[in-house]
């Protein structure tokens, strides 16, 4: 398995393509952008920040990535995976943008699935898979964690919104727990190309929720409309127990979710009293195909 740097980057100015010579990208109207020591490249122009640190911030990127780490979800990786690779040929490069990839830890994941993948005999669809992986995230903290991890990926501080990338180039859009932008993921990918989401189900963490909140909301209705210019391809749920056994472990959960500005005072407080907790992990796996 190889893995290619991705070449396609786009103008966060003018949607321009972007050629790299050095260290540098650039486009033809001369705007430049320097790759960073660490090897991420910073493509969110400051009318596109919200504010001056946009995003998760250094002790939330920290403490997902302890958490994502100790392996409490590498069954939701494994399923990434599998949806990713699903009917890949060898032919081909298979283009892959995590869209709000945060520290990085699926594309990590999704590098080490197709090679177990290859191991396990996928040689014989013919050549050797190739991937071109690309994490964009709104927050430099994750973007940094991420390049420092994975160096043969391409790493972009960006956003969503306006996605530095060429119209028409991706095989697949991952957004996990993220913010999906359908018309800019609609773009980016090629037709037939897909989009997998995982979104957190009903009784996700539920247990959590039930220390930190006096009372649980009701879940969501009606988020199974398909966004225009995609079909739905398949749903599936996956739900799994998870034992968390030491204080650590729970802070960075509770850090890496919006909870922990969501609950109150006395919500944390409980939180931080507890030495161990068994969680549920529910979460629903979408693939929608770019028509
Ligand atoms: C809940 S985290 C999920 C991160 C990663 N996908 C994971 O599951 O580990 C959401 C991520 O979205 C990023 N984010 C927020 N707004 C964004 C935007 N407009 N464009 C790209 N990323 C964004 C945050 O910085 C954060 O890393
Ligand atoms: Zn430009």
């Amino acid at each position: 398995m190889r893995i290619h740097p991705f070449q396609a980057l786009a103008c966060p100015l003018d949607g321009d393509v972007l050629h790299k010579s050095g260290n540098t990208w650039r486009c033809a109207a001369g705007h430049s952008f320097d790759i960073a020591r660490q090897g991420y490249v910073h493509l969110l122009p400051v009318q596109n920040k919200r504010s001056r640190d946009p995003g998760d911030s250094k002790a939330m990127v920290a403490a997902r990535r302890r958490f994502l780490e100790a392996g409490h979800y590498r069954p939701i990786a494994e399923a990434v995976g599998r949806a990713v690779l699903d009917e890949a040929s060898g032919d081909d490069t298979l283009r892959c943008l995590d869209a709000g990839c945060g520290e990085g830890y699926y594309l990590r994941r999704l590098a080490e699935t197709a090679i177990e993948a290859e191991r396990e005999g996928g040689q014989a669809r013919g050549e050797a898979l190739a991937l071109s992986l690309l994490g964009v995230d709104i927050s430099k903290w994750a973007v940094l964690a991420a390049a420092k991890r994975q160096e043969a990926a391409t790493w972009v501080v960006g956003t969503n919104a306006h996605l530095p990338v060429q119209a028409g180039w991706l095989d697949r859009v991952l957004c996990l727990f993220g913010f999906p932008v359908y018309p800019e993921f609609a773009r980016v990918l090629k037709p037939g190309g897909e989009l997998v989401m995982v979104e957190a189900g009903p009784d996700h963490l539920r247990e959590l929720r039930e220390i930190i909140y006096p009372s649980l909301k009701p879940p969501r209705e009606g988020r199974e409309a398909v966004p225009e210019g995609f079909t739905r391809r398949s749903g599936e749920t996956l739900r799994f127990a998870i034992e968390l056994e030491d204080a650590e472990s729970i802070a960075d959960l509770l850090a890496m979710t919006p909870h922990l500005h969501r609950a109150s005072a006395e919500g944390r407080e409980k939180a931080a009293a507890l030495s161990s907790l068994a969680l549920t992990v529910d979460v629903r796996l979408t693939r929608l195909v770019r028509k």
